[in-house]
């Protein structure tokens, strides 16, 4: 018997129109056997105020109750003036605390990320992870699923149009699905 896998996804861009949520929407359907994912749209997470982190909002604790059920995650992430968007750090700040009680702690992570530019989120990528690592993540190293030019990826419909990264995506389902086994037999 395989250990079913669920995975929690979400996007770092609360646009409508995101390219990075239309990845997410792309591995929708082409999940692996076995696993379930769920996106997570992280719409409406206040700007973290440590004043008031013992008393967070339904949105942060609803936030924190999925990524504690799900085995793995999955971030699509934008790339912003190199970095990664302030919402998805806010995102992250929020799940993270308080103290000693990180709600990622443990998990493995796969990142994605879609860019008009041409290094796809390479730069924002590796910011990610540094946080990711902090958090005692388990982020896997490959594929790296980097998506330049999205506007010729991606259609006017949301839809990943691309082969190419149509297929990294799915590879990276499957790799993260495997290491979440992996990490889970003890
Ligand atoms: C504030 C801001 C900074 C940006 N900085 C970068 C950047 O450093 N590198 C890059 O490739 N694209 C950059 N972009 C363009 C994004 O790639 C583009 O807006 C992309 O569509 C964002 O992802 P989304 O479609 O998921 O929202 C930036 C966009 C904004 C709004």
């Amino acid at each position: 018997m395989m250990l079913k896998v669920s995975i929690l996804g979400f996007a770092g861009s609360l646009r409508k129109g995101s390219y990075n949520k239309a990845l997410l929407r792309a591995a929708l359907e082409m999940i692996p056997r076995d696993t379930e994912l769920e996106i997570f749209d992280i719409e409406g997470i206040p700007p973290f105020n440590r004043d008031l982190e013992n008393q967070p909002p339904e949105k942060v604790k609803e936030f924190k109750a999925k990524i504690r059920a799900a085995d793995a995650i999955l971030i699509a992430t934008p790339e912003y003036n190199y970095s990664i968007p302030g919402v998805l750090k806010n995102a992250i700040d929020h799940a993270s605390r308080p103290y000693g009680d990180n709600a990622f702690d443990g998990k493995t992570v796969a990142i994605m990320g879609a860019s008009v530019g041409i290094l796809g989120t390479a730069r924002a990528q590796y910011h990610l992870r540094q946080s990711l690592v902090f958090l005692n993540m388990y982020p896997l190293n490959r594929p790296e699923v980097m998506v330049p030019l999205a506007q010729e990826k991606i259609d006017q419909n949301g839809r990943v149009t691309d082969q190419k990264a149509r297929e990294k995506i799915k590879e990276l389902l499957e790799v993260l699905v495997i290491w979440t086994r992996k990490l889970k037999k003890d």
